[in-house]
């Protein structure tokens, strides 16, 4: 594969009120590969999910984020939504007062927008998607996910459990359609069933039109969602890479062998 990746990260450096977190992290997704992204707790995992995504807080210090070939340091987080990058929280933050559908739907229209100006979307050109469409579309979606449809006029993850808000991050994904999404421990506090059903549906999405960035702490969903590499984060830089085979000596080793292993070598 030649092209350019859709994502690429050069020699990051981002600092978080001050602190240095990213030291130096260069990481390539492209549209059809899955990489998982392991590391121990406080690595900086969830420090590199938020700066792709331009929370302000987080200030790249030096280095480069592409998207698609142009660098995203300028875009706004709703620009880069907008533009196809795609991040589901590891905590899902609740919007009292906006149902699920409306939120969906806003999101889905601004995509939208965004895909006519390049002229690769499917509507006329300052139209919103037609609300019958719309009400196909989630309907379709939720089922993929098992969410029973009287989910879509609650108010998006208020006094939703765990699980409901990993799903309906991963129905936000089913809906916008981005080129590469990142997913933050959507595993995390998933029952048995939930996981299967969540692998699924990512499974369902994921093809030559997307690439994903999956951050786990365990090899469980790996197994549903296989992943072509897995880069291992320790102390804000990637420090091993390899194939599937490295998600399954953490799960056995740990972490102290990689951090030993960097031990010897830093001087
Ligand atoms: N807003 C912040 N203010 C101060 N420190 C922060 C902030 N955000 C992150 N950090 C620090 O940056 C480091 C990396 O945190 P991050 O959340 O990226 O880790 P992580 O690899 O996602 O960990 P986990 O596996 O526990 O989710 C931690 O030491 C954390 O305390
Ligand atoms: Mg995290």
């Amino acid at each position: 594969m030649s092209h350019v990746p859709e994502l690429a990260v050069k020699n990051l450096h981002v600092a978080v009120e001050g602190k240095e977190i990213l030291k130096g992290l260069s990481l390539e997704v492209r549209k059809g590969e899955i990489h998982a992204l392991m590391g121990p707790n406080g690595s900086g995992k969830s420090t590199l999910a938020n700066t792709l995504m331009g929370y302000p807080r987080y200030e790249v210090t030096s280095g480069e984020i592409l998207f698609k070939g142009k660098s995203v340091l300028e875009m706004e987080a709703d620009e880069r939504s907008r533009a196809g990058l795609f991040m589901a929280f590891q905590y899902p933050v609740a919007i009292p007062g906006v149902s699920v559908a409306n939120f969906l739907r806003t999101a889905l229209n601004a995509r939208r927008a965004v895909q006519d100006a390049n002229g690769t979307g499917a509507m006329p050109v300052g139209k919103g998607i037609p609300p019958k469409e719309f009400r196909a579309l989630l309907r379709e979606k939720m089922a993929l996910l098992h969410m029973d449809e009287s989910v879509a006029g609650r108010y998006l993850n208020d006094g939703f459990s765990g699980g409901e808000k990993k799903r309906a991050e991963i129905l936000q994904m089913a809906i916008l359609k981005p080129e590469i999404a990142i997913l933050d421990e959507t595993d995390s506090g998933l029952d048995i069933d939930a996981l299967r059903v969540v692998a699924e549906g990512v499974n369902a999405l994921v093809g030559p039109d997307l690439g994903v960035l999956i951050i786990t702490h365990y090899q469980r969903i790996l197994n549903y969602v296989k992943p072509h590499f897995v880069h291992v984060m320790v102390d804000g830089q990637i420090q091993i890479s390899g194939g599937p085979e490295l998600a399954l000596k953490l799960e056995s080793l740990g972490y102290d062998w990689l951090r030993e292993g960097k031990e010897v070598t830093t001087p």
